[in-house]
């Protein structure tokens, strides 16, 4: 049977089987290609969507913005905030009011129970930009960008998280790792490991498909062989500030190093969703060398701008790929 996302919402990738996960970043390629040959591709003319975000974004906006221009949609954007919602609106009264206005809505910010009430409410679809627990549209991007350098697949191949190994991130890619049976590790302290429940979850979908989960501490057992070293600020957004203390004196031995890329294969690539802390370059890296005299974080300069380094394609693909992700589930 051929695959119909229509209608449906994009909220976690433990809700789609394989064959719709592969089917998306299929999609994802296909409209990259259109965008470079300059191929029109305005398929949703006429319909329109609203962005709610309450956490800041540069990659998951940019995109969902782009990628609703060149479908041919009417884009609205609320800021964190620019709407009623859960200040004085509840998420059900806010989900039927915009459901009524558009044919989609993203949505960014806090636990994934509010992303799931919204869909349940909205009567049309929604699409995770993020919550705290997950980051769904990130995942079909990385894995076109793995499929993009290495043709041959996804499947059998071994993909390190480095860090903070219970965030959003994380937990996605575990997730994803375990539908298209790849061989997933997570590498950092006891105390920063993805939840029991969902690593259980995931290896018995891994036992499927012919991946594998493991939990590792010691990063160069980790990363011997891997073919992608993926890593992740260690502290996310919503977080307090009080944690970096906490998180530096546990994480620092988990550093995406040259040392650390040399047990890889040697032709391994290094993913990051983005934005990192890789220099002193912002407020935030300047305040940490300052505050802790850490001057890189989760991976260094040198390896962030190595010619292994895919990052800056991954961010491009974020476009392509929430493009392919919109027109799945509103076409039709
Ligand atoms: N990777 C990612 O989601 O980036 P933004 O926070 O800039 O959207
Ligand atoms: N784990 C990060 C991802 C940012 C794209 C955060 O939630 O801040």
């Amino acid at each position: 049977m051929p695959v119909s996302l229509s209608g449906r919402s994009f909220l976690k990738l433990l809700d789609f089987t394989p064959e719709e996960i592969r089917y998306l970043i299929r999609l994802g390629h296909e409209f990259k290609r259109m965008k470079l040959e300059g191929t029109p591709h305005r398929h949703l003319k006429g319909k329109n969507i609203v962005l709610l975000f309450e956490k800041t974004s540069t990659r998951t906006r940019c995109s969902f913005e782009v990628a609703g221009h060149d479908l041919g949609m009417g884009v609205t954007y609320l800021d964190p905030a620019g709407s009623q919602m859960g200040k004085k609106e509840s998420i059900a009264d806010t989900a039927r009011v915009l459901g009524r206005m558009f044919d989609g809505i993203e949505y960014r910010g806090y636990g994934q129970e509010i992303v799931e009430e919204l869909a349940e409410y909205a009567g049309v679809p929604v699409w995770n930009g993020l919550t705290t627990e997950f980051h769904p549209t990130q995942m079909i991007a990385d894995l076109m960008t793995i499929e993009e350098q290495f043709p041959q697949g996804a499947r059998g191949l071994k993909l390190v998280f480095m860090g903070d190994a219970q965030n959003n991130v994380a937990n996605s890619l575990m997730v994803v790792c375990a539908k298209l049976g790849m061989h997933f590790v997570a590498c950092g302290p006891a105390e920063q490991m993805p939840a029991a429940d969902l690593v259980e979850t995931c290896r018995a979908i891994a036992a499927e498909t012919g991946g594998s989960v493991t939990l590792e501490e010691d990063p160069m057992a980790a990363c011997k062989d891997a073919n992608v070293i993926y890593t992740d600020v260690w502290v996310s957004m919503g977080e307090p500030d009080e944690v970096w203390a906490e998180r530096i004196k546990h994480l620092e031995k988990f550093r995406v190093t040259k040392e650390v890329m040399a047990m890889a294969n040697p032709d391994a690539i290094f993913l990051h969703c983005l934005p990192a802390f890789h220099d002193t370059n912002t407020t935030t890296g300047a305040d940490i060398a300052k505050r802790f005299g850490v001057t890189e974080m989760e991976v260094e300069d040198d390896v962030f701008e190595s010619k292994q380094s895919k990052v800056f394609d991954e961010a491009e693909n974020r476009m392509h790929t929430i493009k392919a992700v919109m027109y799945a589930t509103l076409c039709g």
